[in-house]
């Protein structure tokens, strides 16, 4: 049988070394490096053992929706990372997020929610909760008197992204936590922007964690996957609703979400450092009208953002001079950046919003988020900063050509 970390060691560990140590269980193998267990069900060791474990008196496998070591061992690496005393996985971020209202909303309940979530969480609620009989109110993230009215006794969740996609504002967890406890509802917050890497939102009195683990957990852009962390019986919730509806986590994937935590902390670093340098370069730019990126000073949630992220993550926006077709002209011009909506990559990835991820809500939407024809949104990868500059500098080559100078 291989060692295992004492529990009073274990539990002074840092970071860091959670993200390459939490979780694993070795086999009677004694592999050194996570497996990856492709089996969809387990064999029994006796008539009664298959009884004992089908009841749940006795611990052990049973079939893949339910658990399955891989899936297992992500599950808890995470979990330490966030804080939290468990995770369950789950087969993509919209998965995590339905699982969550699955969990814990009933016909007749109320959802908070900020109105600066990614569209699809949007259309979850308004879609598809709604056919179920649960109403959701969006609010402005950033105001706390909307979220203070919107609150009533049927309020059973909250849920909010900070930072917000693309203007990166930012809301006091804490205070929202308070709001949410002021009704006995829970508070959900997607951290995929900026995982426990830099921001950890159970620490400030959130009741969930949502993760889409395809962006920065995995960090390469290759598997789908999601997650919620929390309370065990937050968990527990959620687990049940998993095993039986189905939307269960590969064990390929688990694996490779296993090793990206392994540099999470790393990564992000990386690209918060690459991400500042941008934000500063474009800030000093004539032909950029405005930067939002919640590390820079001059942006409205710098404050919010030092008192509860330790770094402030890959993305940015920034609005051009000329409008949409500055912006196209622009991002055509670029040639390191890939042309993709998807974030969370070692390869920055460069979109124009407005026509894309917000091309489905209307104008006013759109203005009411910030999001004009002339924004631009950059998920900073890990290139060289120098390179990434000189991508830069070839889109504004191409709007001053515009401009006619
Ligand atoms: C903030 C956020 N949450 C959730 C999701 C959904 O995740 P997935 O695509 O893994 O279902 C996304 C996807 O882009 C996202 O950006």
């Amino acid at each position: 049988m291989s060692r295992e970390i004492d529990k009073d060691v274990f539990a002074g560990l840092k970071l860091d070394t959670l993200a390459v140590r939490a979780g694993q269980t070795r086999s009677h193998e004694g592999e050194h490096s996570e497996p990856i267990y492709t089996t969809s069900s387990y064999v029994f060791d006796s008539a009664e053992d298959a009884a004992k474990r089908f009841s749940g008196e006795a611990e052990g496998n049973v079939y893949s929706r339910y658990t399955n070591p891989t899936v297992r061992m992500f599950e808890q690496r995470l979990a330490a990372l966030e804080g939290a005393e468990a995770a369950v996985g789950t087969s993509s971020g919209m998965a995590a997020i339905l699982a969550t209202a699955m969990a814990f909303l009933q016909s007749g309940d109320e959802v908070v929610c900020s109105q600066s979530v990614f569209g699809t969480t949007t259309a979850l609620f308004t879609r598809y909760m709604k056919k179920f009989g649960v109403k959701t109110t969006f609010v402005e993230l950033a105001d706390l008197s909307a979220w203070e009215a919107a609150v009533t006794d049927r309020t059973k969740l909250l849920f909010m992204e900070t930072p917000s996609n693309p203007t990166n504002d930012v809301v006091s967890i804490k205070a929202i936590a308070e709001i949410a406890r002021s009704v006995d509802a829970l508070l959900a917050v997607d951290n995929c922007f900026s995982t426990p890497a830099l921001q950890r939102p159970l620490a400030h009195g959130a009741d969930l964690v949502v993760h889409s683990a395809t962006k920065f957990l995995d960090g390469q852009g290759r598997v789908v996957g999601g997650a919620v962390c929390g309370k065990q019986a937050l968990i527990d919730e959620l687990v049940v609703y998993v095993r039986t509806c189905g939307p269960t986590m590969s064990a390929f994937n688990a694996w490779v979400f296993l090793k990206g935590l392994e540099t999470l902390r790393l990564r992000m670093k990386a690209h918060s450092d690459n991400a500042m340098t941008l934000a500063k370069w474009l800030e000093a730019q004539p032909l950029v009208d405005r930067v939002n990126y919640c590390g820079l000073p001059s942006h409205s949630s710098h404050e919010a953002a030092k008192s509860q992220m330790s770094g402030f993550g890959a993305v940015l926006s920034f609005e051009v001079k000329g409008g949409q077709a500055a912006a196209w002209a622009f991002i055509d011009a670029t040639q390191v950046c890939s042309l993709t909506a998807n974030l969370g990559d070692a390869k920055t990835t460069i979109v124009h919003p407005a026509t894309t991820t917000h091309g489905r809500i209307t104008q006013q939407e759109r203005d009411a988020a910030g999001i004009s024809d002339a924004l631009i949104r950059v998920c900073v990868g890990l290139e060289d900063a120098d390179d990434l500059i000189d991508d830069m500098a070839r889109g504004l080559k191409a709007v001053s050509e515009l401009h006619g100078s």
